[in-house]
């Protein structure tokens, strides 16, 4: 028994290819809220680029001497915008503000460290942690949902989360994992099986499709959230935190990454899971059926 799903609310799927998508019915674990990420914000600074090039490249501009000419990227915030266009500049400013002050760290007279690094350290707030800490893992928490694209973003039980932060060297948050407590997940099935199904649902869906098993198994901490300032990707920010994770979730033990699962990957968190894993065939939880 297998079932389909697409990283977007499955409703949309249903719209597109119904036969894909399966009820999860009484099986779903829900641990936590249905996050609704909405589709098209997911890698919408890769699809912003390619428009803008587009646009420009249609477009017949002359390029009169201007300081900035087609789509530029901010060495900063990492956003791509038109620079020649004030819309485009306005919104830059706007998100370049909004994920400065939502980054910053000042550093606080308790701090729980939980490792450290050349390069940074990790740090955890609990939910019952002083105000000011638990103010910053929200701020956080916004920025990365406003990413991810996720419509609805309370948490289920916010009492139970561990909100996990990289801060680098010059106090900048540059890594978040939000962990919470499971009891079950399903295993991601691969690809080959279906392969005609699969390929309809990948053209359509943009290879966000993924199917899992029914059949649950027991986890015990779920990644409700991963992400990693985009400046700062592939640099094993985001494996540094999942081992640290698995090594202070639970007081007195290692988690193996079998007991861990991610909360409905986006093709980032897939590709992502899959290496740190180890296998395409890692434990998800969490998604809307
Ligand atoms: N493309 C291909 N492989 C990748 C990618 C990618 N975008 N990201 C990670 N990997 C694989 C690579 O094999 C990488 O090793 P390598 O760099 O030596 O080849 C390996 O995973 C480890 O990567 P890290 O450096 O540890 O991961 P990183 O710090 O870059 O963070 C993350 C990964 C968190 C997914 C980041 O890309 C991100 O923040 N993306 C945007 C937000 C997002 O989509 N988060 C996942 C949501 S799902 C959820 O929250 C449960
Ligand atoms: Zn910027």
């Amino acid at each position: 028994m297998y079932q389909i799903f697409s990283t977007p609310t499955c409703a949309k799927s249903q719209q597109v290819l119904p036969e894909l998508c399966s009820p999860l019915g009484s099986s779903t674990p829900m641990d936590s809220v249905p996050l609704l990420r909405r589709p098209g914000q997911i890698n919408k600074n890769i699809r912003r680029k390619k428009e803008l090039d587009k646009h420009f490249k249609d477009q017949f501009i002359i390029d009169a001497g201007q300081k900035h000419f087609g789509p530029v990227s901010c060495k900063t915030c990492g956003m791509v915008y038109a620079a020649a266009s004030p819309e485009d500049e306005t919104q830059h400013a706007q998100y370049h503000q909004r994920l400065l002050e939502g980054i910053k760290f000042v550093g606080w007279k308790k701090e729980r460290t939980m490792a450290e690094y050349w390069d940074g350290k990790i740090i955890v707030v609990f939910p019952d942690d002083p105000k000011y800490a638990v103010k910053k893992a929200e701020d956080v928490r916004e920025l990365v949902d406003s990413e991810l694209g996720f419509k609805q973003a309370n948490l289920s039980r916010p009492s139970k989360i561990k909100t996990y932060l990289f801060v680098s060297n010059d106090r900048k948050i540059v890594g978040c994992v939000i962990a919470e407590h499971i009891t079950q997940a399903f295993r991601v099935l691969s690809e080959d099986v279906h392969r005609t199904d699969f390929e309809k649902l990948k053209t359509v869906e943009n290879q966000r499709a993924w199917r899992c098993s029914t059949e649950p198994e027991r986890a015990i901490c779920g990644v409700s959230r991963i992400w990693v300032f985009k400046l700062q990707r592939r640099r094993g920010i985001a494996s540094r935190m999942v081992d640290t994770v698995r090594n202070t979730f639970m007081y007195g033990s290692f988690l193996s990454k079998t007991e861990i699962a991610f909360s409905d990957p986006t093709p980032d968190g897939k590709l992502f899971a899959t290496k740190y894993c180890g296998t395409p065939n890692f434990l998800v939880y969490n998604f809307i059926s």
